[in-house]
């Protein structure tokens, strides 16, 4: 914010208050810089197939929600002109939700109505509990730091039995995207249910005994702390990196993996887009911290980890790769892989209720992590986009906390498929002899 005048024996005591009334009045990011890139929530109406959507995206909005004549997007006024000029029609739609009971926000934590929420203290605090509460099966690693220096772990759990042939490794990865809330919430789940749950219920058991999982509940804690900040949601997407030669803020780190990257009109090189895909392929030292993680579970020329999936919010969706093509099959995609993932995220799907497709079935992403995860190292890597399937009715981005156990939950049996997918999932198309006789 600029320096206010300083009241001089010129100024009447009204000119002041009026000076004062305009300053406060205005917004939190109060620079001219940053108000003429203010983002809102905006519908679009008219794009109905995945190639104008990826239209759409390419004024460097990102794309929330997909519906079957229009779509909903976070942007600013000039990419909404752009848009417009497309020949759509756009309306900007409400802001987030006010959670506040009428009472005043609380700095840095949710608000008092979504208090069941975890901010990144309390989810490292519970976290810690549950690794203290079960030394045994549940391992924490601080595998890096975010650009502010918080701590990205990584909680290794498995059972304690020691296996003859190396246990397959599955990879669980949450809010890379700060406004997805909802997503670490899924996170604690997995761990209060894998922790409570080991010796007791025997599907669960077997899985620990025969796999390692890794859960990484928060890759962007940057961007997660800032979304609740001001104690009222402000619908930020990227990290909380600043991009040289510009007054905005951050990546997407979905954007920001190493493959692919920047290739096909599925990010942006602008900083100030939603979408903004970095100055090079991890850029963002969240994703070099976590690509250096999976890097790391190469073992004896082998990737470990077999299968994953990468949890946002929201459409209720099980997406698979690629993004960055429109194409079933490519280099590096052959078709029993491509059947195996829709056979695969189709099953899963029927679990939990979500919609299953390739993901540039959307529009076209590039730099995503389940291209890479699959593109370099060969996971199977899901992308779901959880809880709720509207913008509107289910609260979007910031559905209500009453909503966090059964929106967990949900997903339960499609984790344990995938688990239990991992050893061989070519046998999800009857291949398991082809593809996996040594094991
Ligand atoms: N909504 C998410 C995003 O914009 C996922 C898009 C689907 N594409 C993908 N490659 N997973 O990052
Ligand atoms: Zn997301």
């Amino acid at each position: 914010m600029r320096p206010l005048p300083r009241p001089t024996g010129r100024w009447t005591t009204a000119a002041v208050a009026t000076v004062l009334a305009v300053a406060m009045a205005a917004p939190a990011a109060s620079s001219r810089d940053e108000s003429d890139t203010r983002t809102h929530a905006y519908e679009v109406t008219g794009p109905r197939t995945a190639a104008q959507r990826t239209v759409v995206a390419a004024t460097g909005v990102s794309i929330d929600a997909v519906r079957s004549g229009s779509v909903v997007v976070t942007g600013d006024a000039a990419q909404a002109r752009r848009i417009r000029g497309l020949g759509y029609r756009v309306s900007e739609l409400p802001g987030p939700p006010d959670r506040n009971g009428g009472r005043d926000a609380r700095p840095n934590d949710f608000p008092s109505e979504d208090s069941k929420y975890h901010n990144y203290k309390e989810a490292m605090d519970e976290i810690d509990a549950d690794v203290a509460a079960h030394p045994s099966l549940m391992s924490k690693q601080v595998i890096g730091k975010s650009y502010e220096g918080r701590d990205i772990i990584a909680v290794r759990i498995t059972g304690p039995a020691q296996t003859r042939a190396a246990k397959p490794e599955v990879l669980f990865t949450h809010h890379q995207h700060a406004r997805e809330h909802l997503t670490v919430e899924m996170a604690l789940y997995l761990l209060k249910e894998f922790g409570s749950k080991y010796g007791s219920d025997p599907r669960i058991t077997k899985i620990l005994d025969s796999r390692v999982i890794w859960v990484v509940p928060d890759l962007n804690p940057d961007g997660g702390e800032y979304d609740i900040a001001t104690g009222t949601y402000r619908s930020w997407r990227k990290n909380r990196q600043p991009n040289a030669g510009s007054n905005s803020r951050g990546t997407d780190l979905n954007r920001n993996w190493n493959y692919k990257w920047g290739c096909c009109g599925g990010s942006s090189g602008s900083a100030s887009s939603e979408t903004y895909r970095g100055s090079a392929p991890e850029s963002a030292p969240e994703v070099k911290v976590v690509a250096d993680f999976v890097r790391s579970r190469v073992v004896g020329g082998k990737q470990q980890i077999k299968a994953a999936i990468d949890f946002h919010t929201y459409s209720q969706l099980v997406l698979w790769p690629f993004g960055w093509t429109y194409s079933d099959t490519a280099p590096g995609m052959t078709q029993d892989d491509r059947d195996t993932f829709a056979a695969i995220g189709r099953s899963m799907a029927a679990s939990n209720g979500y919609t299953p497709e390739q993901s540039s079935d959307l529009y076209i992403t590039d730099g995503s992590i389940d291209d890479w995860l699959w593109g370099t190292q060969k996971v199977f890597a899901y992308t779901f986009e959880m809880y709720p399937d509207e913008s509107g009715a289910g609260g979007g981005f910031y559905p209500p906390d009453e909503v966090i156990d059964r929106e967990t939950a949900r997903n339960r049996e499609a984790v344990l498929q995938l688990l239990e997918a991992a050893d061989c999932p070519y046998r999800a198309i009857g291949k398991a002899q082809q593809y996996c006789a040594s094991s």
